[in-house]
């Protein structure tokens, strides 16, 4: 038996009777032939079998046009009363979002009745043949591209939000683009390995979700936040390179960019450093813009140092897209008088601001307008300065000797009409608020290219973190990334010095990945958990698998891992990432759907022997 193609079946005995309708038949002997998306002129008196949802009825004097839709497209299919008054009835019983087959004849549309705007849009189809498959009640949305449904209703009713046509092209592209991770990974010798998802808990900075276990009571499996030691170990195992396209999951308050599931392109080489990574990498996102977005870009991506990131755009994740670098003043205003910015810097704080090129006619009320926004990120004010034709104005120009209001906009790059903005506070709150006012001005004054895809590779990390509150050091990625060889001499010494083999991917402003290369011996990642305060015993207690695993011949290795949500989103130039994801979670972790999670029967709690308190 030859290939069998269920499109082109055609079944004679349906011929014998030529106009027909039923309703409710929940088994057609029909079969499709053609997709909604595919007719074209082409086809003209072809017999056709379409199956699909009414996306919307029009009565036209007498004719009754709808509009069919499946994933693939849309076709207007014509229905006559001519063809019999029985067949015509049941043409009229269609709503919207019943579900049809129809057959009929392919004609071209009247001059002047073609539709442009659709693939299909030359031709009609002039039915002789409608079976309802299944009735729909009216949705509580209509299944169209545009309409302000709140997302709440849309995520309630994501069967019906899912099958418009805008959905389910974004579910598509990320298809396409995870096809393209794995074919270009594939050619490069990567192993696609699944990892567990009842696991230990990977520290990732992030709050573990909790598996209790019925077999092993008062035990619990953690749900990985990422698969970095299975990969390790993987390497350890000499696989070489491995990849997977993963689920991870973070039990962390939830952004626009975060979901407490979500999937990683997951990587690991050994014999690398950081370049190779990189270059891999880069080599993806080209294949990504080439296959799937049918655009040429430019590799290398330039990098910048995590010094020059925060210090230039207050942030680790810059956007690039625009200037308006942040400049340090605090060596300046020590020569004035202004009280707020003196005190700021002898408590050890900063004074730092932005030029806000040609922003010198903003009133009153827009700037208080930014205070109340920078206020939002800790910033205790916003002192501004008016650059004029004799000098800087402001209310607080007073203070500023000539001298330093020379130097001032000399420092700034300012010249007639921009307005200069400044926080004095603690660097972590000058750097936060004015990172977040750059952006905030970047899109109100339209400096930003939303066509651009601007992607930098930020590097030279610190190693570790100083945790104000708790007193203690934190890795800045996670404590399995390798030290930079050359400091490792005064690691204990002079921690915040140390820096990291770490790299991280920005696109656009968004963290789209990080990775680094990893420690690779026992003694230095047990100097590294020491310094994070996890003495032997509790690292043997926590880590002991991977400690064991570095002792039998380790190589050297590294690797990174993408947010494919993230990445999807940014590709599309959508801002939130429950766009691109089919069942994502709403701000508190919930489903609307499916109402998880729920309270469970008191029997299943029993079995797992947990009592609510
Ligand atoms: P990291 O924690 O930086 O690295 O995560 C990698 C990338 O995953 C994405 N991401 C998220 N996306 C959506 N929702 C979230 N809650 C979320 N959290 C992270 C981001 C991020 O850049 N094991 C290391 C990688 C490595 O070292 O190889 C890791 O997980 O785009
Ligand atoms: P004040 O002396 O409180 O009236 O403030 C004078 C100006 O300085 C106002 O524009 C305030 O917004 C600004 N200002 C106050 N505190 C700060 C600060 N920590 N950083 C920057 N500007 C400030």
């Amino acid at each position: 038996m030859g290939i069998y193609d269920v499109r082109f079946t055609v079944h004679k005995n349906l011929h014998e009777r030529k106009f027909y309708g039923i309703i409710l038949n929940n088994m057609s002997k029909l079969k499709r032939t053609h997709t909604c998306g595919q007719l074209r002129l082409k086809d003209l008196k072809s017999t056709v079998v379409l199956f699909g949802w009414v996306s919307s009825v029009r009565d036209h004097g007498g004719l009754i046009f709808i509009d069919l839709r499946d994933r693939y497209g849309i076709t207007q299919v014509v229905f006559s009363p001519n063809k019999g008054e029985e067949f015509f009835k049941i043409a009229g019983q269609l709503r919207h979002e019943y579900v049809v087959v129809i057959r009929g004849m392919v004609s071209a549309r009247p001059p002047g009745t073609t539709n442009p705007d659709l693939d299909t849009g030359e031709i009609e189809v002039y039915s002789d043949t409608v079976e309802i498959l299944n009735r729909s009640e009216t949705p509580p949305f209509e299944v169209v591209d545009e309409g302000n449904v709140s997302l709440e209703l849309r995520l309630k009713h994501r069967y019906l939000d899912l099958r418009r046509p805008i959905v389910q092209k974004r579910l598509i592209f990320r298809h396409k683009i995870c096809q393209t991770i794995r074919e270009y990974l594939d050619r490069l010798d990567f192993v696609d390995i699944e990892t567990p998802v009842l696991t230990k808990s990977t520290p990732e900075g992030a709050r573990d979700y909790l598996v209790p276990s019925r077999v092993n009571l008062g035990k619990f499996y953690a749900l990985p936040q990422s698969p970095q030691l299975f990969k390790q170990i993987l390497m350890v195992a000499g696989y070489d390179r491995y990849f997977q396209i993963v689920r991870c999951f973070r039990d962390e308050d939830l952004r626009a960019q975060r979901q407490p599931e979500f999937t990683q392109m997951d990587m690991e080489m050994s014999f690398v450093d950081e370049g190779d990574i990189i270059q891999v990498i880069e080599g993806l996102m080209a294949a990504i813009f080439d296959k799937v977005i049918g655009k040429k870009i430019t590799i290398p991506f330039p990098r910048i140092s995590y010094k020059e990131a925060m210090t230039s755009y207050g942030c680790d994740a810059p956007d690039l897209r625009f200037g308006m670098k942040i400049k340090d003043v605090s060596d300046i205003v020590q020569k004035s008088e202004f009280k707020v910015f003196l005190d700021t810097i002898k408590s050890g704080g900063q004074v730092r601001g932005i030029n806000a090129n040609g922003c010198g006619s903003y009133s009153r009320k827009d700037i208080d307008d930014l205070t109340a926004f920078v206020g939002q990120f800790g910033a205790k004010g916003l002192a501004w300065f008016k650059v004029e034709e004799m000098g800087l104005s402001s209310s607080i120009a007073k203070f500023f000797p000539p001298e330093a209001q020379q130097k001032i906009q000399q420092c700034m790059d300012a010249k007639k009409g921009d307005l200069l903005l400044f926080v004095a506070d603690k660097p972590k709150v000058v750097s936060q608020s004015l990172a977040q006012l750059r952006l905030h001005l970047g899109h109100k004054n339209k400096l930003i290219d939303t066509g651009a895809f601007n992607f930098s590779w930020v590097v030279d990390f610190p190693l570790f973190d100083y945790n104000e509150d708790l007193k203690r050091y934190e890795a800045l990625h996670h404590p399995f990334t390798s030290p930079h060889p050359d400091d490792l001499s005064f690691m204990e010494e002079k921690p915040l010095e140390v820096k990291a083999r770490a790299y991280d991917l920005v696109l656009n402003g968004v963290e789209l990945g990080g990775g680094s290369i990893r420690i690779h011996t026992p003694e230095v990642q047990k100097r590294v958990f020491r310094m994070l305060g996890i003495d032997d015993e509790n690292a043997y207690k926590k880590f002991g698998f991977l400690l064991d695993a570095l002792k039998y011949g380790a190589p050297p290795h590294g690797g990174i891992a993408l947010g494919v949500d993230r990445m999807v989103t940014l590709l599309l130039q959508l801002d939130d990432i429950r766009e691109v994801i089919a069942f994502p979670k709403t701000q508190k972790a919930t489903c609307l759907m499916t109402d998880a999670p729920s309270e469970v029967d008191a029997q299943q709690l029993k079995e797992l022997g947990i009592r609510l308190v």
